[in-house]
């Protein structure tokens, strides 16, 4: 529409769609790093798009952070007759209880007028307690929900902000900076290359159960997530980014 040519934003989504090799860009303006409204806006146009792409009885897998938890404050219900189904992507990966996944798709479930389900696992988790876990049946169930979900949404985080933020060892601060990790995603974070540098040991999604889900949305912005965003696609098989004028800015000049 006008306003979008008047700031130029088409164009900056192509150039991000060649940059970062990413099927699908949506670009709203401003800095979600400045303002929290921005999120919310990436919030506005994600539910928008569900809009569209949501089916009978769709599986919505959902991780955590304040951009989904935005996305979840600006939800509204979905349309389609029969309900949807809202599961966290992973297990708890070290986030607030505001911004864990299982917060999030409750509240998203409730104004969508959808379901949710719930996935209780300890975070973090010992090698041993996750083969009992993966084994319990109700766990069994709801993992074989989330591995068969037909849309996931996701949040891209700078790898030290998430590292710092989810009260990281020393051990693995130090194996982070080592590796040079620049992003996180899913509980794994990745260097420049997009090379795997850590993963967070929890159930639920797997990086590589992307590639057979239908609808991988990656909602992220803010001048500062600028060298995340392009780390994560330089192996993400994400189709649609939802960003910010800041962030696509910031990607281009690098
Ligand atoms: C976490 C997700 O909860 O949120 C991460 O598990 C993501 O994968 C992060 O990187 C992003 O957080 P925020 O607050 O920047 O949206």
């Amino acid at each position: 529409d006008m306003m979008r040519e008047i700031v130029g934003l088409s164009v900056l989504e192509k150039q991000i769609r060649e940059k970062l090799k990413v099927r699908n860009v949506i670009i709203v303006p401003g800095n979600s790093d400045e303002y929290e409204w921005v999120k919310q806006e990436m919030g506005k146009a994600c539910v928008a798009y569900l809009q569209q792409i949501v089916k009978d009885h769709s599986v919505i897998a959902v991780t955590g952070g304040t951009t989904m938890a935005a996305i979840a404050e600006v939800m509204s219900p979905l349309n389609n007759d029969n309900d949807c189904l809202f599961v966290p992507a992973r297990g708890g990966v070290g986030e607030e209880a505001e911004n864990q996944a299982s917060r999030i798709v409750s509240e998203m479930a409730k104004k969508a007028n959808g379901e949710y389900r719930l996935l209780y696992v300890p975070d973090p988790i010992s090698e041993s307690a996750y083969h009992t876990l993966i084994n319990e049946p109700m766990i069994k169930e709801i993992l074989g929900q989330i591995t068969n979900s037909n849309i996931v949404i996701h949040g891209i985080g700078d790898a030290k902000t998430m590292a710092k933020r989810r009260k990281t060892s020393e051990e693995t601060m130090k194996k982070l900076e080592m590796h040079h990790a620049a992003s996180e995603a899913f509980g794994y974070y990745f260097d420049d290359h997009g090379n795997i540098v850590h993963k967070v040991r929890t159930v639920g999604l797997q990086l590589e159960d992307l590639a057979s889900i239908e609808h991988v949305i990656a909602v992220a912005g803010g001048k500062s997530k600028a060298e995340a965003i392009e780390s994560y696609f330089k192996q993400g098989k994400s189709d649609l980014l939802i960003t910010d004028e800041a962030a696509a800015k910031q990607i281009l000049r690098g």
